[in-house]
């Protein structure tokens, strides 16, 4: 038999008590309650600043009996967690009945996923003897940069009390949140791709035979679809390469101080930090950039903009929220009309 480790039997125990514990995923790390303690999933929103009709995603142990959770379950979503779990897609599916609201935002639906990361299946598996469901939303403040490693948590949470352990498991493999499939309203809308990530739309419809559609107004909300999300608190703007080097210039005449974040080869005099040039290199590597150029002081974090091609679907995803909310300084700051 293999001893489980202290910190995994505790962090479980502290779950179970009703508090909050962080915990690694392949994707990013996540601010974890017991899902089905209505009063510890509250205790998440309060920590975060999320408004309470926002439903979080429930972490479930490899082999965890999907019909428990979920009500009217396609063969579809039997598939899906064939071929994909554990790893970075959430399904949305019908909610069971015995289910509390509280982690859906009172919708008649719940997200539910198996991660892959191993401190993230033995907590699952130390927590209820494997039989539970951790509710955990990314383990940030609502709308700020989820955290890919055991740090970036601590630095978002401080001291809250409300947090009994943050388990370090190192950084994210893939570095952004997983793929949302919504299959609730599989019958009259298909499958519908709430969020895009490092599982591609081509890659479930080659298990479904159906390729997922992009979300319509009736579509379930989802947090992360918000227009302004995953943002630092200084502005970022995207640039392609080809007009990058006019706007650095621009912006250096105008005394403002930029951080640079760029996958091609530029002169190394940039300040800045270049990432892989592959998407899943990019997006591993994204948001601990976006967090370290945050720190620098700069008036504005630049950003190379990726190719438009699919497979860069999930980081362009982010990359474009991050700046949305920061679009008129941005102008400004690049047109030199913005005055501190
Ligand atoms: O990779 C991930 O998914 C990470 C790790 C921790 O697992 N979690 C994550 O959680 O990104 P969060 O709460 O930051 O984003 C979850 C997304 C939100 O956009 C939320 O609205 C959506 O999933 N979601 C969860 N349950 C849903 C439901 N029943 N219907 C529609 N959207 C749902
Ligand atoms: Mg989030």
């Amino acid at each position: 038999m293999s001893a489980v480790s202290s910190t995994i039997v505790d962090a479980a125990a502290a779950l179970e008590a009703g508090r909050l514990v962080a915990f690694p995923t392949e994707t990013v790390y996540g601010l974890g309650a017991d899902a089905e303690n209505p009063d510890a999933v509250a205790a998440i929103y309060a920590a975060k600043g999320r408004p309470q009709d926002h439903p979080v995603i429930v972490h479930v142990a490899p082999g965890a009996a999907l019909e428990y959770w979920c009500a009217d379950i396609p063969a579809e979503a039997f598939q899906l967690v064939d071929a994909f779990w554990p790893g970075p897609l959430t399904l949305i599916l019908k909610r069971a009945s015995n289910i509390p609201d509280a982690v859906s935002g009172g919708q008649d639906t719940v997200g539910i996923r198996c991660p892959s990361h191993p401190v993230a299946i033995a907590l699952l598996q130390a927590f209820k003897h494997g039989r539970g469901g951790i509710a955990a939303p990314s383990a940030n403040k609502f709308g700020h940069v989820s955290p890919t490693t055991a740090q970036h948590v601590r630095d978002e949470f401080g001291d809250d009390a409300r947090l009994a352990a943050v388990l370090d498991g190192g950084q994210s493999e893939v570095g952004i949140e997983s793929t949302i499939v919504d299959l609730s309203r599989l019958v009259t809308h298909g499958p519908v791709l709430l969020r895009p990530g490092h599982i591609s739309a081509e890659a479930i419809a080659a298990v479904i035979d159906q390729v997922p559609a992009r979300p319509d107004a009736a579509a379930p909300r989802a947090s992360g679809t918000l227009e302004s999300h995953y943002a630092p608190h200084t502005p970022v703007a995207m640039q392609d390469t080809a007009t990058l080097a006019a706007t650095l210039a621009r912006l250096a005449d105008a005394g403002r101080k930029v951080a640079l974040i760029h996958y091609s080869a530029l002169p190394a005099t940039r300040a800045g930090v270049q990432l892989p040039a592959t998407p899943e290199g990019f997006a591993h590597a994204l948001y601990a950039a976006l967090r370290a150029m945050d720190g620098t002081g700069a008036d504005i974090i630049l950003v190379e903009a990726p190719p438009q091609e699919g497979a860069w679907l999930g980081v362009n995803d982010r990359l474009r929220r991050a700046a949305h909310g920061s679009s008129g300084i941005v102008h400004g700051l690049i047109n030199n009309t913005t005055t501190f």
